[in-house]
């Protein structure tokens, strides 16, 4: 008697442990989960080599993280870009690093 009650609750484990395994398969399957990031439109100002600065700069984070800065002098401006060049890996050539930084330093720094 002992030995066919033990043996129904072995059975029962074994049922319900198989039940509950693929009550958690179903949950995961066909869970697709998004998230929409939020788009920061940010209009930068006209100027000769604004649009090398849409092209590149917007890439990794959005352009406010220019028009956020203090108007830098162009050595400053000129340590950002290439540090977004060097450290980041921005993808730019050397020759629209230099419009870049003189579009920032007339734009959004002291212009000289
Ligand atoms: C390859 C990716 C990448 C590209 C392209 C890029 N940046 Fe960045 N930028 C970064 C990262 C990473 C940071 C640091 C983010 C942080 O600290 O929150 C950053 C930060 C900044 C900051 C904040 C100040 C600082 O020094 O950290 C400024 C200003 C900036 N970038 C300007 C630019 C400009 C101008 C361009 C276009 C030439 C540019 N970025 C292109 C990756 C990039």
């Amino acid at each position: 008697m002992k030995n066919i009650i033990m043996l129904i609750a072995v059975l029962m484990s074994v049922v319900f442990m198989q039940w509950n395994a693929e009550a958690i398969e179903t949950e995961d399957k066909g869970a697709v989960k998004s998230i929409v990031l939020p788009v920061i439109e940010v209009d930068l100002k006209e100027g000769a080599g604004k649009d090398k600065a849409d092209e590149f700069c917007n890439i990794c984070h959005s352009a406010d993280y220019i028009t956020m800065q203090p108007r830098f002098p162009t050595d400053a401006w000129s340590a950002i870009v290439h540090k977004m060049i060097v450290v980041y890996g921005a993808p730019v050539n050397e020759d629209d690093s230099r419009t870049i930084i003189n579009y920032l330093s007339s734009n959004y720094g002291t212009g000289k």
